[in-house]
C-alpha cells in the first residue's frame, strides 16, 4: 500500500433513492477507518441525495463535459456537478472510451474541465485482452496516460489514476499481484516524468473485480494507492471489507 489509502466505490448505471441506505452504511463504514479516504460515485440522479446522506466519504461524478455550460442536451458539464456537492469525478471510464468513443484529447479535455471546476479528477486507463495478449499493455496505458493527463498548472495535486484493464472489469478475474505492480511501476515513472516531483504523489488506484476476498492481496502490490470498485461496491458489506483491507494495511 502507497500513502493514504483511497477506496472509491463506482455505482456504473446502478442506484436508486432505495439504495442510499446502503450509501449511510457504507458512510459509517468510512467514519470508522479515518485512516482511509472514502469515496463514492453513484449516477448523477443520486449525487444530491447522496451528499445529503454522506458525512464521511466524498461523492464524485462518473463523467463530465469538457463545456461549462451549453447547448448539450443529456450531458452534465463540471461547474453543474460542483454544484450538486460532488467534489470529484471520473474520466475517461473504459465504458465511456469504448461506449461513446471518447478519446484521449476528449478525456484529457474533461479532466482539465474538472480541475478548472475545482473537482478532484480520477483518470481511468487500462488495456484489452488482445493488448494485454500481445504485449503491448504498458506501451497502450503509456499512450493513454501521454494523451490524456491534466495539463494545467498544479494538476497532480488533485488528480488520481485508475488502472483498470478492460478484461478485469465485471469478469471476475483480476491480473497477478506481480502484473498489478509492474504496470502501477510504470505508471508512476510517467507521472513522474509529466509532473515531476509532484507526480510522485499522484495516488494511482486498481481497479478490475475487486472484492472483499481479493482486496488485501490487490492493494499490497507495489505502487497501488488504493482501488476503484465497481460491483462490490453496491453492497455496504462487501465494500465495508475493502475498506477495513486498506485501513489493516495502512496501518500495518
Ligand atoms: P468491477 O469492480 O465491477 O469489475 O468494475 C470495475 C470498474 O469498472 C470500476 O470503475
Amino acid at each position: 500500500m502507497t500513502g493514504r489509502p483511497y477506496i472509491v466505490g463506482n455505482w456504473k448505471m446502478n442506484g436508486t433513492r432505495a439504495m442510499l441506505s446502503e450509501a449511510r452504511a457504507i458512510d459509517r463504514a468510512a467514519a470508522r477507518h479515518p485512516g482511509v479516504d472514502v469515496g463514492i460515485v453513484p449516477p448523477f440522479t443520486l449525487i444530491s441525495a447522496m451528499v445529503e446522506a454522506a458525512q464521511d466519504m466524498a461523492v464524485g461524478g462518473q463523467d463530465c463535459h469538457a463545456k461549462p455550460s451549453g447547448a448539450f442536451t443529456g450531458d452534465v458539464s463540471a461547474p453543474l456537478l460542483a454544484d450538486t456537492g460532488a467534489v470529484f469525478t471520473i474520466v475517461g471510464h473504459s465504458e465511456r472510451r469504448a461506449l461513446h468513443g471518447e478519446s484521449n484529447a476528449e478525456v484529457q479535455a474533461k479532466a482539465n474541465a474538472a480541475l478548472e471546476a475545482g473537482l478532484g479528477v480520477i483518470l481511468c486507463v487500462g488495456e484489452t485482452e488482445a493488448e494485454r495478449d500481445s504485449g503491448q499493455a504498458e506501451a497502450v496505458v503509456g499512450a493513454q496516460l501521454d494523451g490524456s493527463l491534466p495539463t494545467g498548472e498544479d494538476a497532480a495535486a488533485r488528480l488520481s489514476v485508475a488502472y483498470e484493464p478492460v478484461w478485469a472489469i465485471g469478469t471476475g478475474r483480476v491480473p497477478s499481484v506481480d502484473d498489478v505492480g509492474a504496470m502501477h511501476r510504470a505508471i508512476r515513472a510517467k507521472l513522474s516524468a509529466v509532473y515531476g516531483e509532484a507526480g510522485a504523489a499522484v495516488r494511482v488506484l486498481y481497479g478490475g473485480s475487486v472484492n472483499a476476498g481479493n482486496a488485501a492481496e490487490l492493494l499490497a502490490a507495489d505502487e497501488v494507492g488504493g482501488a476503484l470498485v465497481g460491483g462490490a461496491s453496491l453492497t455496504a458489506e462487501s465494500f465495508a471489507t475493502i475498506i477495513s483491507a486498506a485501513a489493516a494495511l495502512a496501518e500495518a
